[in-house]
């Protein structure tokens, strides 16, 4: 645990997110009427702000150069033309103490021309300067607070030429109470307003006190949850905590699930793609949190997509509201000003999900068709009215849908699914060296003309084989019909553990026009293979590992951060050489096929927050079915014990459930034995 607060409650309701989206049937959720609160009269933000802000990528190391070599890059980059006008500077800007006379005191050091200084230069340019600032004694950092100095400093903010403020919640003095939120939130807001300068006010205080209710009439964004960092982890946890908040947002209020990680590195390119998709569709403030002075093209072009920059600076001023969701997805309905819908189908699961809604289910006005436009491939396809898509884990498809008679110049819409009863994890196909396993493909067709000559193929790695075991083409595939082809994949008895990928083809012709093509990139994983005899589960290679906090350890604990950081596992008091060191929610999956009898384990909260606290269930599944679990065990439950019969089970998964929050949740499997033929 690093700090107690806000991390804390944001695991904590992390955990009760992913709890209930984990254990959510599908479900349609319907439209709830929007009930905003009062936006502030201030006439700012009238869409959600657009910049930069040092602190994701910079922590306390701003200084003058840095915001004006940022600022030069906003107008050398293009992004000054794409929105961005903003170029914040985040905490530790200041002296530790105020001068003689009670102001605050920008450090000479990082800021030789002062914050002034800094304003004109931005301000020459044609951007806006933004500042941070604290609701209590002392900022985050350690830096002199604005409480019971609202005015002394609201003055001076206007007076250096300041045009946005982040108010921060650290050393807050607070009895928790909202009254005492709104008090001291407020105090800033009238003392912004006197001051006659149009300054944003952004509300940080973190989700606490549930501000979309309230800090709409006092500011014009407001932080839903703790602080994001560049992972995976952080970003579907906030994901959850914001999206239900979308009744809230308005022109001038907004929810803010904090600033974006895009391009530092820790996320793949399809993470980043559904943070700064979803970001739009969620109507949230766009501040770039990387040093853009390294920024790749890649990073970039995700920034400077206009598409998606026009989600969410669109003027009817709505966040996309989740209209279904269960099962790790989600759907969101934007609705946009001239009309159009933009529509995110987010999967945040580990293995694609083929998703879909309908224009009717959008709000959309019955049309013949409907255009899609792809915002991230720039493709525009035709449909009927079906919006289909094959999502790729941690993904989104986010399409901007348009009524349209004309459909003829588009591409139908289509899919091109895969099954296989032999995927569990990640992978779309699992197989062991030198097998061979099935799969089926399907074309739909979603589009108002029909695909004809359809035809299939499929690429195999070298070595590999893969072949047709039933009719791979079709002169017809009508509106809303489908073509279903069954494949016999084998793979060679050398292939290492690992996933390879199967390309597979779909082509077709439409209307008058000529063939096109579509592929889908199948990942196949070669599962390793079981152990002889009886082994420590820690020693064999698992398929694959979710964790919490930090990696699954083997024979350690976890330490909650970086591979290897844990410590002898030990449960009241006795110390296990082997094991499996988890921090929940955590699963491990392993590939017994049929070649294992038992599993043995004991389990138990580690020692290391014997103290502290910890709550959670050890649960172990043997393919779909629970075949042991511990119940509730926390941080003072005595070792248990628990056996699993393994006879005749291909996949073996070790689940550790948050049961609620994720505070201090470090639960080992404890000597685990895995006994095979
Ligand atoms: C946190 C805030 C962060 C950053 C930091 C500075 O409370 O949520 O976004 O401003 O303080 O110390």
């Amino acid at each position: 645990m690093r700090r107690s607060t806000p991390p804390t409650r944001a695991r904590w309701l992390a955990g009760l997110m992913t709890a209930a989206l984990a254990t959510g049937a599908c479900a349609v959720v319907s439209l709830v009427a929007a009930t905003p609160a009062s936006a502030l009269a201030n006439g700012l933000a009238k869409a959600p702000p657009m910049g930069f802000n040092d602190w994701n990528s910079f922590g306390c190391a701003v200084d003058e150069q840095l915001i004006e070599q940022t600022a030069d890059y906003f107008v050398s980059s293009g992004l000054k033309a794409a929105g961005y006008n903003y170029v914040n500077i985040d905490d530790c800007w200041l002296l530790k103490a105020r001068s003689a006379d009670g102001h605050l005191v920008p450090d000479p050091v990082k800021f030789p021309h002062g914050i002034k200084g800094t304003a004109d230069y931005v301000h020459s340019l044609g951007l806006k300067l933004g500042i941070y600032e604290d609701a209590g004694t002392k900022t985050c950092a350690g830096y002199p607070g604005s409480l019971g100095h609202e005015q002394t400093d609201a003055n001076d903010f206007a007076a250096w030429g300041v045009d946005y403020l982040k108010y921060d919640n650290c050393n807050n003095q607070s009895n928790g109470s909202l009254a005492d939120y709104k008090a001291r939130y407020t105090a800033m807001g009238d003392a912004l307003k006197k001051t006659g300068r149009p300054i944003v006010y952004s509300i940080c205080e973190w989700g606490v006190n549930d501000p979309a209710t309230w800090a709409g009439d006092i500011g014009n964004l407001w932080r839903t949850t703790g602080d994001i960092n560049d992972s995976w982890g952080s970003l579907k946890s906030i994901i959850a905590q914001n999206a239900p908040l979308a009744q809230y947002a308005q022109p001038g209020a907004w929810n803010d699930p904090d600033m974006l990680e895009v391009g530092n590195g820790h996320m793949t390119d399809t993470e980043y793609k559904t943070h700064f998709g979803l970001w739009a569709e969620m109507a949230a403030p766009l501040l770039i949190g990387t040093d853009l002075r390294k920024a790749t093209p890649a990073t970039l072009s995700i920034l400077l997509n206009k598409d998606v920059i026009a989600i969410d600076q669109d003027k009817l001023g709505v966040q996309g509201q989740v209209i279904a969701q269960g099962n790790g997805t989600m759907v969101f309905n934007k609705p946009l000003k001239n009309g159009d819908r933009a529509v995110a189908l987010y999967n945040s699961n580990d293995a694609a999900a083929t998703m879909s809604t309908t224009a009717a289910q959008i709000g959309l006005t019955r049309s013949t068709a409907y255009s899609l436009k792809d915002v991230w491939s720039g493709t525009t396809t035709e449909t009927a009215g079906t919006i289909s898509a094959v999502v790729p884990a941690h993904g989104t498809a986010l399409y901007r849908v348009k009524a349209v008679s004309d459909y003829r110049k588009f591409a139908p819409a289509t899919t091109l699914g895969v099954t296989s009863p032999s995927s569990y994890t990640g992978a779309d196909i699992g197989i062991a060296a030198g097998a061979t396993t099935t799969f089926a493909s399907t074309i739909s067709d979603y589009g108002r003309d029909a695909l004809t000559d359809v035809r299939l193929t499929a690429d195999a790695p070298d070595g590999w084989s893969v072949a047709a075991t039933s009719a791979w083409s079709a002169k017809r595939v009508k509106t809303n019909g489908s073509f279903a082809t069954g494949w016999s994949l084998s793979s060679p008895a050398s292939a290492q553990p690992g996933n390879y990928g199967v390309t597979l083809t779909a082509s077709y012709a439409y209307g008058t026009h000529r063939p096109v093509a579509v592929t889908r990139h199948v990942v196949v994983q070669i599962v390793p293979t079981p152990p002889h005899g009886s082994v420590a589960l820690s020693d064999v290679t698992w398929v694959s590992a979710t964790n919490g906090w930090g990696p699954v350890e083997k024979d350690l604990s976890n330490g909650e951060t970086a591979a290897g950081d844990g410590k002898p596992i030990s449960i009241r008091g006795t110390v296990y050489p082997k094991g499996l060191g988890t921090n929940a929610q955590s699963d491990i999956v392993y590939y017994v096929g049929g070649k294992c009898s038992s599993l043995t384990t004991d389990v138990g909260i580690d020692d290391e927050v014997a103290t502290k606290g910890g709550d959670v269930l050890f649960q172990i599944f043997a393919d779909d079915a629970k075949v042991a679990d511990s119940g509730k065990i926390t941080n003072t439950s005595a070792v248990k014990s628990l056996t699993a019969n393994l006879t005749g089970v291909t996949w073996l998964r070790l689940h550790v459930d948050p049961d609620g929050a994720t505070t201090y949740d470090h639960g080992d499997w404890a000597g685990p034995q895995l006994t095979c033929s």
